[in-house]
């Protein structure tokens, strides 16, 4: 059986389709990286009039490389949730014309479930139940995950997520977006304790929850000072760039980790899974398993290109078809998060 998976929550365009054993015969992604660069941040308009323009030679791209033609496909899943309404509302209209046009099944797909799933994919082994931690651009949540369908959600930022904090800060640094790569590069010729950064909610051991914002905050002061706005002025050289890069760094993977570790030992869940593109961070990567593998916990992180946004994750809807969790055609999205699900 093959499905087609689209996922367009936020700025990457992206198809792919994927047997009802997992194997994935073809993926495209189309970054939205050069559209939204120079505003250091997603900006919704443009991101959903691109997913328009993209979306169709995207799928075309995706059958292609598959080597498999429209109809041969068994049914189309697409991400409904969370998301930009906009950039969501284009990719659950191509499914339904598509699921119209051929007369298959269409299946809902939670992008949040989907970046867990990835572990799954990529390791071929039943992660769940697990503890799962998505660490993204607009997520970062700690979720209970019985089963690939069944989360509930234990804690989440307060206000930024890990991502957005990165790309504010790569911001202020006057480093290229996205800012989680361009940290991390800095990061790697920095010293991590030049600078002494708050660990938002680090003492408290009852909390599963995250804030990034303060820190964000701490860094702007760093350089500039309370109330002034004009980083473009600052000249700051190359090394304080990498030693503030390689603080704040340190400081959002304290956090990450510690929570990740709480939330394992809280639950009493021995399997951990991450997913989200902050899980691409090579510093984030060797802290978690260090810790991981000192505390007899089972780690699964996504690979690299699963860890951004694809459609590949989407194969979660495999699940959903097994379990004949099929959508009406009036199915909508729901932009927001969802705190249980299954
Ligand atoms: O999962 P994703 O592609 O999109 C969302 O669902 O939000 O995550 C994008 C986020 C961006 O904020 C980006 O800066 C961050 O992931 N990111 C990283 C790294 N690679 C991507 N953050 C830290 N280190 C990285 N290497
Ligand atoms: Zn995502």
């Amino acid at each position: 059986m093959k499905i087609l998976t689209l996922e367009s929550t936020c700025d990457e365009t992206a198809a792919a389709v994927v047997t009802d054993r997992l194997e994935v015969l073809g993926s495209v992604v189309a970054s939205q990286d050069d559209l939204h660069g120079r505003f250091g941040g997603v900006v919704p308009e443009i991101a959903s009039r691109a997913h328009l323009e993209r979306i169709v030679p995207v799928i075309d791209e995706t059958l292609r490389r598959a080597g498999v033609s429209l109809r041969e496909i068994d049914a189309v899943a697409v991400a409904t949730t969370p998301g930009l309404a906009g950039s969501l509302l284009v990719g659950l209209a191509a499914a339904k014309a598509i699921a119209v046009a051929l007369d298959v099944p269409l299946l809902a797909v939670n992008h949040l479930q989907a970046h867990i799933y990835a572990c799954r994919i990529a390791s071929g082994e039943d992660v769940f139940p697990c503890i799962g931690l998505i660490i993204s651009g607009g997520h970062t949540s700690l979720y209970r995950c019985r089963d690939p369908l069944d989360f509930e959600l234990l804690g989440a930022t307060i206000d930024d997520a890990a991502g957005e904090a990165f790309d504010k800060v790569a911001s202020m640094l006057g480093l290229p977006y996205p800012g989680g790569p361009s940290i991390q590069r800095a990061a790697a010729s920095g010293n991590p304790h030049a600078y002494a950064l708050p660990r938002p909610f680090l003492q408290d051991r009852e909390k599963l929850d995250f804030s990034f914002s303060g820190l964000k905050t701490a860094v702007r002061y760093l350089l500039v000072g309370p109330g002034r706005q004009d980083f473009h002025r600052l000249q700051l050289d190359p090394r304080q760039v990498a030693d503030v890069a390689a603080s704040f760094q340190e400081a959002v993977v304290d956090c990450l980790v510690d929570k990740a570790v709480l939330a394992v030992h809280r639950t009493s869940v021995a399997k951990l899974c991450v997913g989200g593109g902050v899980a691409a961070n090579a510093r984030f990567r060797q802290r978690i398993e260090e810790e991981a593998s000192g505390q007899g916990i089972r780690l699964y992180v996504a690979p690299l290109k699963l860890c951004t946004d694809n459609a590949v994750m989407g194969a979660i809807a495999v699940e959903r078809f097994k379990a004949g969790l099929f959508e009406p055609l009036d199915l909508d999205v729901q932009p927001g998060v969802v705190r249980k699900t299954g």
